[in-house]
């Protein structure tokens, strides 16, 4: 009942909004909301100002949140649903992504001001926008047009979304399968300039690491020695900045870390010092680390492209609350 409810939802907005497109949705633009909701840039950028205020990590939060929403089933917002089958509580997110107070406090003055016409999946790419810019990173033109979702899709974040543990090959073959290509992964993997981690995610480096070797060889020693430290005897749960030299601005600097290995996670470090997929990404981090304007505008231009991945299944509608589709 509920999936010939839905199936009529598709045919119809597909006919009605994309008729004569191939692709199942329609061109995001940059000017979507000037004539429905003017004030939409000012309520957005006041509430992540105010929440980087609070918490300059939340820049970061929101960045990732948006990742993580793209990847399944394309920016749909299905990540903010509360089902406990949802993308929400899949392992990639769970006790991990971050921000969605965030969403929701935007959510409910556009509700007030525009009821019922911004979608949940722009709030947060335009959040992830200017998460980016408070932190001192580049600004581009957020494209904005986006549906949500109608179901949430928590086998497709397990299987979709890229590990840390994970070799270079297999991630680089997670981004193609949403046609992103081995520069994106450089690229986007910059993200990894702000933010921060917990220990479970790269411990197995510290310690027991292989046959040969206790320690990852190439995590540097100095830095491996304060990360034991900061997680001997805990939960797992501690964290520390992806970027050991400069973890709340948004720079270059995480290339200049992997060429002192001193990248945190095993798949950041990879991206220079793997031994499988490295023609590309070795050359493209060497030229990132001495050229911050080359990684900017990239940066940019590949988040437009993250932003863009294709959506499968429904286009979906405006949901009221970010955390439910409309009844
Ligand atoms: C290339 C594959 C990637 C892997 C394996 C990966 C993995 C991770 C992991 C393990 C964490 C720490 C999570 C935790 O502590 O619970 C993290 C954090 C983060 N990731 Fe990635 N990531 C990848 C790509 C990306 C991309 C493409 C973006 C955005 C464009 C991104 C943005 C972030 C940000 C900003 C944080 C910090 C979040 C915060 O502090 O709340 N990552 N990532
Ligand atoms: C869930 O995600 C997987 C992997 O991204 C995809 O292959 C599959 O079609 C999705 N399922 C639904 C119902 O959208
Ligand atoms: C990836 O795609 C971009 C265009 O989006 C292109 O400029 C770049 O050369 C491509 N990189 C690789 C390794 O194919
Ligand atoms: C180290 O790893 C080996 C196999 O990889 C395992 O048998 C052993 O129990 C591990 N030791 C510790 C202390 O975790
Ligand atoms: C970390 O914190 C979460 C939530 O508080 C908890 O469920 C989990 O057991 C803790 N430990 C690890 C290793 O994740």
């Amino acid at each position: 009942m509920e999936h010939a409810y839905s199936r009529l939802l598709v045919v119809f907005s597909v006919l009605s909004l994309c008729l004569g497109n191939q692709g199942v949705r329609c061109q995001l633009t940059s000017d979507f909301y000037d004539e429905t909701c003017p004030h939409l840039y000012t309520i957005v950028q006041q509430h992540v100002f105010t929440a980087m205020r609070a918490e300059m990590r939340m820049g970061a939060s929101l960045l990732r949140l948006h990742f993580h929403d793209c990847f399944v089933n394309g920016c749909d917002g299905s990540i903010l649903l509360d089902r406990s089958d949802g993308e929400k509580f899949a392992q990639p997110n769970l006790n991990s992504v971050r921000g969605y107070e965030v969403i929701d406090a935007i959510k409910a003055d556009l509700e007030s001001l525009c009821p019922e016409v911004v979608s949940c999946a722009d709030i947060v790419a335009l959040a992830a926008g200017y998460g980016v810019l408070f932190s001192g990173g580049p600004y581009w033109d957020v494209l904005l047009g986006r549906k949500d979702g109608l179901v949430a899709n928590q086998s497709g974040a397990d299987n979709g979304l890229p590990a840390p543990f994970e070799p270079i090959d297999s991630i680089i073959q997670k981004f193609n399968a949403v046609g992103l290509n081995t520069t994106d992964v450089v690229v986007l993997s910059g993200a990894h300039t702000i933010g921060r981690s917990r220990c479970v995610l790269f411990s197995n480096r510290l310690s027991n690491f292989s046959a040969t070797n206790s320690v990852d060889p190439t995590l540097d020693a100095s830095l491996a020695d304060s990360l034991q430290s900061l997680c001997a005897g805990g939960d797992g749960n501690q964290t520390t900045a992806l970027d050991v030299s400069s973890g709340d601005v948004f720079d270059n600097y995480y290339y200049q870390n992997l060429l002192a290995n001193k990248g945190l996670l095993s798949s950041d470090q990879g991206l220079f010092s793997s031994p499988q997929g490295t023609a590309n990404t070795k050359d493209l981090v060497r030229t990132y680390s001495h050229d911050e304007d080359q990684f900017f505008c990239d940066f940019g231009w590949s988040m437009i492209k993250m932003g863009n991945i294709p959506l499968t299944g429904s286009e979906g509608e405006i949901r009221k609350n970010c955390r439910v589709v409309n009844s």
